[in-house]
C-alpha cells in the first residue's frame, strides 16, 4: 500500500497544482471536496487544505470540522486553508489592511521542518484579502512586511499553515516546501513511481475483470494507446481494441495506428473503415456544431455495432464483453466533482469515447482515472511505447472536420491532410515538436488570386496554427522562427495542388480557441 495524501478542495483555481507537486515528490494523493467525511481522512498520511475564493466570514463559506486536527495526521493549510483553520479553532481572521497579490518576499525560520534546507529569504506568491491574526498555540515561522503571520506551526493542532501559495511556479521554493511537508513532517517515503503503478494496476485489472472480455475505443492518441498496451499486458487476448477510421484522420494515421498495434504489439485490434459513412453524413453540412453532433452520434453507432458483434462472438465462445476501457485522466474526473458537496459531488461517469450512452450496458475500466497526462506518458515510455506515440499532440475527436471550414468533402480532407503533414514534418525537422502543444493546418473557405510560373491561379488559402500551452485551457500562439514558417509555406504551395496562399494564425486563447471550429 502506498501512503496517501488527501487534498481537501475549497474551490481554488490551482488545487490541481497542489496534486501535481505532491505527485512530483513521488507521493500518491487524491483531491476531494472540503466536505469529505472525517472517517475517510483516517487513511491519509497527511492532509492539505487548499486555497479558495471565499472569505471565512461570507455566509455559506466552506468550513472545516475541527476534529480533523485531532486525528494525529499532519495538516498543511494553504491560504484559505490556513484562514479556515484559524476561524474554526478559536483563532482570528481579519481583513488585511494591505491586500497582497503577486510576488512578496518572506523571511522564514529555517529551523522549522517546513523550511528546512531552504533560504531564509525567499520570494513567494500571495493572493489574499484576508489574513490570520491568531491561531491557538501557533508559532510564526515566516513573515512578510504586510503579513506578520505568513506561515505558522501550531503543534497542538498538528497544523502547518502558509498564507502564500507554494503550489504555483512563482513561489521559487514552493515545490521544496511541499516536499518538506511530505517527507520531513508526514514521513512520506516517496515510493509512488510509474513502475510500481504498472504492476499494481495490472493486478487490480485482473481482479476486476476476471475472465470476462473488455473492449477499448482506440483513437491512436496518448491516453487510449497507453491504456491499450497496459491492459493488453494485464489481460492479453481478453482485450479487444476498436479503431474507427472516420475519414477525418491525419495523413498516414489509419495505417500507422494499425501497424503499431497489430504488428508490434500483437493485440486484438478491430479496424473499422467507416469513412464513407461519416463523409456521407457530413455532406453539405457547414455548421460547426452540427458537424460535431453528426460525428459524435455516428461514432457511437459504429462503436455499438462493433461491440455487439464482439459480444455475440464472445458469448458464443463462452465469455461475454462486460467492460469498456477508457483512458480517462484525473483532471476530467476532478472537473466533475462539485466542491460544494451535495448530490452533485458524486463523480459523474466520463465518456471519453465521444459520449457513450449508459445503455451500452458495460462496466468501466479506467486505469488512469487518478493520473495526470505526464504520468501516463511516463507509463507509456516505461512500457516501451515509441516516443512518437507517447509525445503525440492532442487531436480532437471530430478530427479534420473542425479544421475544414465550411462543408467537408473527401477532396478537401485530402488537401488538408497533405498540408497538415508538411506542417508537422517541418516542425519536427526544426526540433520544435515537444515545445509546441499543437501544430496543424486549417483549410479556409476562401480562394485568392496568385501567380505560379506564368499562370494565374485562383485557389484555396490555408492557415497554419501552432500554440504553446500546458493544458489546452489557455494557449499562446507559438513564435516559430520565420525560416521554419517560410519552409512550411513554400512546401505547401509547391506540393499541395489546390492551395496557393498560406497565413499564420497569431491569436492566443482566450480570446480565440485552439481549433478554428
Ligand atoms: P479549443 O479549440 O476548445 O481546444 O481551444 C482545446 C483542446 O481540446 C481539443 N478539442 C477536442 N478534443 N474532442 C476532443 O477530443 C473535441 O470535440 C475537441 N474539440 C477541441 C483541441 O484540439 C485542443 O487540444
Amino acid at each position: 500500500m502506498h501512503q496517501k495524501i488527501i487534498i481537501l478542495d475549497f474551490g481554488s483555481q490551482v488545487t490541481q497544482l497542489i496534486a501535481r507537486r505532491v505527485r512530483e515528490a513521488k507521493v500518491f494523493c487524491e483531491i476531494h471536496p472540503f466536505s469529505y467525511a472525517l472517517e475517510n481522512l483516517r487513511e491519509a498520511t497527511g492532509i492539505i487544505l487548499s486555497g479558495g475564493p471565499a472569505s471565512v466570514y461570507v455566509p455559506g463559506a466552506p468550513q472545516i470540522d475541527p476534529a480533523i486536527y485531532q486525528l494525529g495526521i499532519p495538516v498543511l493549510g494553504i491560504c484559505y486553508g490556513m484562514q479556515v483553520t484559524a476561524h474554526n479553532t478559536g483563532g482570528k481572521v481579519i481583513t488585511a489592511d494591505h491586500r497582497e497579490f503577486g510576488r512578496t518576499d518572506v523571511s522564514c525560520d529555517t529551523t522549522s521542518a517546513l523550511f528546512a534546507d531552504l533560504p531564509a529569504q525567499q520570494a513567494v506568491w500571495m493572493s489574499h484579502g484576508d489574513r490570520i491574526e491568531a491561531i491557538p498555540g501557533a508559532q510564526v515561522i515566516a513573515r512578510s512586511v504586510n503579513c506578520p503571520l505568513a506561515a505558522v506551526h501550531a503543534p497542538a493542532l498538528n497544523f502547518w499553515g502558509v498564507q502564500f501559495h507554494p503550489e504555483v511556479a512563482h513561489t521559487t521554493h514552493g515545490a521544496a516546501i511541499i516536499r518538506n511537508f511530505l517527507t520531513k513532517i508526514c514521513g512520506c517515503r516517496g515510493d509512488w513511481t510509474m513502475g510500481s503503478f504498472i504492476d499494481e494496476e495490472i493486478a487490480r485489472t485482473r481482479a476486476k475483470v476476471g475472465t470476462e472480455q473488455v473492449i477499448l475505443g482506440l483513437s491512436g492518441g496518448v491516453d487510449s494507446s497507453v491504456a491499450a498496451v497496459l491492459l493488453h499486458k494485464a489481460i492479453g487476448k481478453q482485450l479487444t481494441c476498436i479503431f474507427v477510421n472516420n475519414g477525418l484522420l491525419r495523413e498516414g494515421e489509419a495505417e500507422g495506428v494499425q501497424k503499431l498495434f497489430a504488428d508490434h504489439i500483437g493485440l486484438n485490434l478491430i479496424y473499422v473503415d467507416a469513412s464513407a459513412r461519416f463523409l456521407t453524413a457530413l455532406a453539405g453540412v457547414a455548421d460547426p456544431e452540427r458537424k460535431r453532433k453528426i460525428i459524435g452520434k455516428l461514432f457511437i453507432d459504429v462503436f455499438k455495432d462493433e461491440a455487439l458483434k464482439i459480444k455475440q462472438r464472445g458469448g458464443a465462445a463462452g465469455a461475454e464483453v462486460k467492460f469498456l476501457a477508457q483512458g480517462t485522466l484525473y483532471p476530467d474526473v476532478i472537473e466533475s466533482i462539485s466542491v460544494h458537496g451535495g448530490p452533485a459531488s458524486v463523480i459523474k461517469s466520463h465518456h471519453n469515447v465521444g459520449g457513450l450512452p449508459a445503455d451500452l450496458g458495460l462496466g468501466l475500466v479506467e486505469p488512469f482515472r487518478f493520473l495526470f497526462k505526464d504520468e501516463v506518458r511516463a507509463i507509456g515510455t516505461e512500457l516501451g511505447l515509441a516516443d512518437e506515440v507517447v509525445w503525440r499532440q492532442p487531436f480532437p475527436g471530430p478530427g479534420l472536420a473542425v479544421r475544414i471550414l465550411g462543408d467537408v468533402t473527401a477532396d478537401k480532407v485530402a488537401l488538408l491532410q497533405r498540408a497538415d503533414a508538411i506542417v508537422r514534418e517541418e516542425l519536427k525537422n526544426a526540433g520544435l515538436e515537444r515545445v509546441i502543444w499543437q501544430s496543424f493546418a486549417v483549410l479556409l473557405p476562401v480562394k485568392s488570386v496568385g501567380v505560379m510560373g506564368d499562370e494565374c491561379t485562383y485557389e484555396r488559402a490555408c492557415a497554419i496554427r501552432a500554440v504553446t500551452s500546458t493544458d489546452g485551457m489557455t494557449a499562446d500562439w507559438a513564435q516559430i522562427p520565420y525560416a521554419v514558417l517560410g519552409t512550411m509555406s513554400n512546401r505547401i504551395i509547391n506540393e499541395v495542388r489546390g492551395i496557393n496562399r498560406v497565413v499564420y494564425d497569431i491569436t492566443s486563447k482566450p480570446p480565440g480557441t485552439i481549433e478554428w471550429e
